[in-house]
């Protein structure tokens, strides 16, 4: 039998992405935290859709369907939390527009139906990972509140990172796989280091303080 720590440990090792958060990004979050946390929350009620959404690629496998459903009511309770602890903090939730992250990474998916649907685990996988990035550079420096947040949301962020990527793999061969992957963790990697107007939870350099 497979030794599920060893296999959230190679999971993990295989989204390892491609470039850590510019330090430039990280210096003025403290003082967009109304951008930040307002993203954040549309991001989180974003992947409870994505999740619910990616069901219906799975229809006879009652397992599968379970998990996505749980990571949906997972990311639908974070999105409250968050809300939560900016009204606590009176941090005003305002609407504000998406990044170019997530919608640049929505271009690479293939229009080929086996195709399409391991981009879009992929895809999944990557921003559940690159969301555990940013918890981890960000705890140590926000409000103390938000930060011991980001550190407990870590884990779970990181176990939906894993089980997308676990889904992809099942979906096609491991060489594939690991090569599309790499393909687009690199592409990633350049939306994350590009220029940015909006300061966003995926926003790359900030082009305006
Ligand atoms: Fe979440
Ligand atoms: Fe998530």
């Amino acid at each position: 039998m497979l030794d599920v720590n060893l296999q959230i440990e190679t999971e993990a090792e295989l989204l390892t992405l491609h470039c850590s958060t510019p330090a430039q990004w990280v210096a003025i979050a403290t003082d967009h935290l109304p951008e930040l946390m307002s993203d954040h929350a549309n991001c989180e009620r974003k992947a409870a859709a994505m999740a619910l959404s990616l069901m219906k690629h799975f229809s006879k496998d009652t397992n599968i369907l379970s998990r996505l459903s749980k990571i949906a009511r997972e990311e639908l309770v974070h999105y409250e939390q968050v809300l939560r602890l900016m009204s606590r903090m009176r941090i005003q939730y305002r609407p504000v527009s998406a990044s170019i992250y997530a919608r640049e990474l929505g271009k690479l998916v293939r229009l080929q139906s086996d195709e399409r649907l391991v981009d879009q685990l992929i895809i999944c996988a990557i921003i559940e990972s690159r969301s555990c990035e940013r918890f981890s550079v960000l705890a140590p420096i926000l409000p103390k509140q938000i930060g011991d947040y980001y550190q407990r949301l870590y884990l779970a962020e990181k176990r939906h990172a894993v089980i997308y990527l676990t889904l992809a793999r099942t979906m096609s061969s491991e060489a594939s796989i690991r090569a599309r992957l790499q393909q687009l963790l690199a592409i990633e990697a350049t939306l994350i280091q590009q220029p940015e107007a909006e300061y966003r939870f995926h926003s790359g350099i900030p082009s305006k303080p």
